[in-house]
């Protein structure tokens, strides 16, 4: 879309994505739950077995190389699917990789950690859930890297930065252009929420362009109020960068679908990632978008998606967590 295109063309940007990722109505899946229900295969970004985390580091790996950084230092869960997209990129551009993983060490990897070792990434686990002391082993090595010489490029959960933020306003564009192309009124978009970068590029693409649907973050793990300051907060800094406002109202989280917490399976979730493999042959995985799918359904069965409204779901990847 011209309009988002021309509001990036100032930054740089590095292709790792395979784009445009495939837009499609769900036949069977529209007609089981009596609405009119469209994918966007962000699961299909192609880089590394793909998912949101290749657009971000679109933007990421370019703004590493331009600040001359030799090394990237990232944050995540031992299944994270950000760490494993990382790990890729530094392979593929020649950066040492420090991943810290919280979660003790398996002693076989599989899924996401079997593939950041495959990729060379250095892998620092520490035994805690407790994200203030994994921040802090990570600025520990950051330092001890530092000291050594390396130019470290630091990246939080998610590679939820600024510059993180602008890989989803690139791919509101390319959204509008598949509702263009399609002659789509969409009304709502669901997508899997947590760090706030996907979402937030994604609010701020729609303040930019103006669009009026409503995009509905599920939240994976964070309460709502705090995911929605959160993606509010990021998507502000992005549109501060870019000379754009941001209407606080456009931000809308749902909390409703976490179950027990991150990570840990619900019903609903396992039922979603049924009917998505079974009607469409569509992978989804437990701690993202199963989830997610897990609310868009109960918004259709509930009514609170009318029948006649048409929506879609933003695939955000992550189904190697099935290999786990
Ligand atoms: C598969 C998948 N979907 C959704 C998300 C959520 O995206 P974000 O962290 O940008 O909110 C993540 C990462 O956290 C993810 O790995």
């Amino acid at each position: 879309m011209q309009q988002i295109d021309a509001i990036l063309a100032h930054l740089d940007r590095e292709n790792i994505s395979l784009l445009p990722t495939p837009f499609y109505r769900m036949n069977t899946l529209s007609e089981l739950l009596e609405r009119n229900i469209y994918i966007k295969r962000d699961d299909l970004t192609g880089f590394a077995f793909g998912g949101n985390k290749t657009r971000k580091f679109d933007f990421l790996i370019a703004d590493a190389l331009g600040k001359g950084c030799d090394t990237i230092v990232g944050i995540g869960a031992n299944q994270s699917n950000f760490c494993r997209i990382l790990s890729g990129v530094g392979a593929k551009y020649g950066l040492a990789v420090h991943l810290i993983l919280n979660g003790t060490e398996p002693k076989n990897p599989t899924g996401n950690l079997l593939l950041d070792h495959l990729f060379g990434a250095n892998v620092h686990h520490i035994d805690t859930t407790d994200p203030a002391e994994r921040f802090e082993k990570a600025i520990e090595i950051r330092k001890q890297l530092e000291y050594t010489g390396r130019r470290v490029y630091f990246l939080p959960p998610g590679g939820s930065t600024t510059i993180g933020t602008m890989g989803y306003i690139a791919g509101w564009g390319e959204l509008m252009d598949d509702f263009e192309n399609q002659q789509l009124k969409v009304d709502k978009i669901f997508h899997a929420s947590s760090s706030a970068g996907t979402q937030a590029g994604l609010v701020a693409g729609q303040a930019i362009t103006g669009w009026q649907g409503q995009i509905i973050g599920i939240s994976v793990d964070v309460p709502e109020m705090e995911l929605e300051k959160n993606v509010f907060d990021l998507a502000q800094s992005a549109g501060d960068f870019l000379n754009v406002q941001i209407p606080r109202s456009i931000v809308t989280v749902d909390d409703h679908y976490i179950g027990a917490g991150y990570g840990k399976r619900t019903e609903a979730a396992a039922e979603a990632i049924e009917l998505f493999a079974q009607k469409e042959g569509v992978l989804l995985d437990y701690v993202y978008t199963g989830k997610a799918a897990s609310g868009l359904i109960d918004y259709c069965r509930s009514g609170r998606i009318k029948p006649d409204e048409t929506v879609v779901f933003l695939h955000t990847g992550g189904n190697i967590q099935l290999f786990e």
